[in-house]
């Protein structure tokens, strides 16, 4: 049993959460509860990200100080955990003390090692990004990117850290360790941007520029700026817990992998004595209805309010489902219903229904010991449908440990569309009927088969689905064991077992979709 420290990017606050924030914690949720099933003590954080100049601003436009913001918006942020049944252990913001004293603590050492010295800066700022550009980031013509909002020209004496010393050695340190970055091509992506000289990273802004933030602790006229405030939060959530850092995952977007997770956060570490993360996952982005998602133009997927319309656990499902990890993907309402139709409705809710009804109807709700009579029955449709799952099982598993959680899903879901299709060709209700004594033990047979492999196959959704699992296993009458591998067997352990009169795990949704596509 190992030790497991999993992180997701700590979120703005100058906004409420989105359908992105939601995915990063959900994806992060579903590996931190694989690890858990795999053995592993898993410290899962998340949190959120207060200081800087948006948040000072959002916080003047409404009138009130920064930190009554910051209260307000996190509390919508630990909201949406909850909402979504994220089991993280922590959730560090940036403004407890907590923070602040670990952030002036390895400001100071750095600074003491003559690793942060101050210096005349002038440059082009944008306000929106809080970061000097480069002549690089500049459009072909010479203009700004839109995203970086109002670009002006500032002169200030501000403090940098000696990133540059360190180039050779993260160029080294990611040849020697190829999988620091998932996907393996975006580590490709860190090795381009270190093929460029690196500057000096300028850690700091004077007090009357910005004012939220964490005071440098050798020099009070100065904060320190958001990505030396906002990287060691992992750390600080560590501080003084035995053999959790190096973290083992950091779970991020693209958009802020190159270069803070993966060019910064080792160096600053590295300059400090401290070993590097050891993974670093950089998941895609989402779109909404094939656009970019904004609040303002309406394009947008409030994640509380649709888990409360399709059920939490469908919408875990269909994120998890519909993105391949690394990749950008669509979310729309319509591929969001057909998913929940025809996979979760359709397919594993039917066979919920199905086993319960067939089980009350024919065995009086008891699931049946396959007796020497009813094993003797079972012939080659059984022996198949148990291939299946050893195959499934071992795939599965293989997938969820390479980050392939939405193979991982499809697999599960074939597994239990072979059971329904099992079920049609035992047809039980036909066997139901007959009272020759073949029959009658080839219709137990088919009633065990049919439980417990509903039972196997729900048990490769924990990590998906956790709620839909635990319904799942109560209608079984069934309390899962301690040792997640044990449940992955094929055996009798279901026999005896009262089920439940019916239950309704997918209910049919009451909205149409908003858009459908015709040919
Ligand atoms: N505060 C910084 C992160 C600091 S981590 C030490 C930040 N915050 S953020 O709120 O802008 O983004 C938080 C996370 O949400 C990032 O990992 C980002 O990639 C992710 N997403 C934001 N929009 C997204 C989508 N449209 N789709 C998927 N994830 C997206 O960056």
């Amino acid at each position: 049993m190992g030790k497991f420290y999993i992180t997701t990017a700590i979120d703005y606050v100058n906004g409420s959460p989105h359908l992105g924030h939601a995915y990063e914690k959900v994806l992060a949720d579903v590996i931190a509860r694989f690890r858990r099933l795999m053995g592993d003590e898993v410290f899962f954080l998340t949190g959120v990200d207060e200081h800087g100049q948006k948040v000072q601003q959002s916080a003047r436009a409404r009138g009130i100080a920064p930190q009554q913001f910051c209260d307000e918006v996190s509390a919508e942020f630990r909201a949406l955990c909850a909402k979504l049944d994220i089991s993280n252990d922590d959730f560090i913001r940036t403004t407890e003390p907590r923070h602040k004293q670990v952030v002036r603590a390895l400001l100071q050492q750095l600074y003491d090692q003559g690793e942060i010295y101050r210096a005349e800066y002038q440059g082009f700022y944008s306000t929106r990004q809080e970061q000097f550009l480069q002549e690089k980031d500049r459009n072909p013509d010479g203009s700004w990117p839109e995203i970086y909002g109002d670009v002006t020209e500032i002169t200030e004496s501000n403090y940098f850290f000696r990133l540059g010393k360190y180039q050779d050695w993260l160029i080294a340190y990611l040849k020697e360790n190829e999988h620091f970055v998932f996907p393996r091509h975006r580590q490709q992506q860190v090795l381009e941007f270190l093929a460029e000289p690196l500057n000096d990273l300028c850690i700091s802004r004077p007090k009357e520029r910005l004012e939220w933030g964490i005071p440098l602790p050798f020099d009070e006229g100065y904060v320190t700026y958001v990505w030396f405030d906002a990287l060691v939060n992992y750390y600080t959530a560590v501080v003084g817990k035995k053999d959790f850092w190096p973290a083992d995952l950091h779970v991020i977007g693209k958009d802020i992998l190159v270069p803070p997770h993966a060019v910064y956060w080792p160096i600053m570490l590295k300059a400090l004595g401290l070993p590097p993360p050891k993974q670093v996952l950089a998941h895609g982005w989402w779109s909404i209805n094939g656009k970019k998602m904004s609040k303002s133009t309406g394009n947008f997927v409030e994640p509380v309010a649709f888990a409360d319309k399709y059920g939490v656990d469908a919408l875990r499902y269909f994120m998890i489902r519909e993105m391949s990890v690394g990749q950008d993907s669509d979310f729309s309402e319509a591929q969001f219903l057909a998913r929940y139709n025809a996979e979760l409705a359709n397919n594993l809710g039917n066979l919920v229904n199905r086993v319960l009804n067939m089980t009350n109807r024919f065995a009086g709700g008891v699931i049946p010991a396959l007796d020497a009579d009813a094993l003797a029955a079972s012939g080659e449709p059984e022996r198949a449908l148990a291939a299946l799952w050893d195959k499934t099982r071992d795939e599965a598993v293989a997938l969820h440990e390479g980050y392939q959680f939405h193979l991982a899903l499809e697999r599960t879901l074939a597994f239990i569309t072979a059971t329904n299709a099992y079920i049609e060709h035992r047809a039980p209700w036909k066997l139901g009927k007959s009272a020759a004594p073949a029959d009658t033990a080839l219709l137990r047979a088919a009633l065990a088969t049919m439980a417990e492999a509903l039972r196997l196959g729900s048990s490769l959704l924990p990590a998906v689905m956790p709620g839909t699992v635990k319904k799942i296993h109560a209608v079984l009458g069934y309390h899962a064991g301690e040792n997640w591998r044990a449940e992955l067997t094929w055996d009798a352990r279901l026999a005896g077992r009262k089920v439940a009169e019916a239950a309704i795990l997918f209910p049919r949704p009451e909205t149409k979709p908003t858009a459908t596509k015709t040919k």
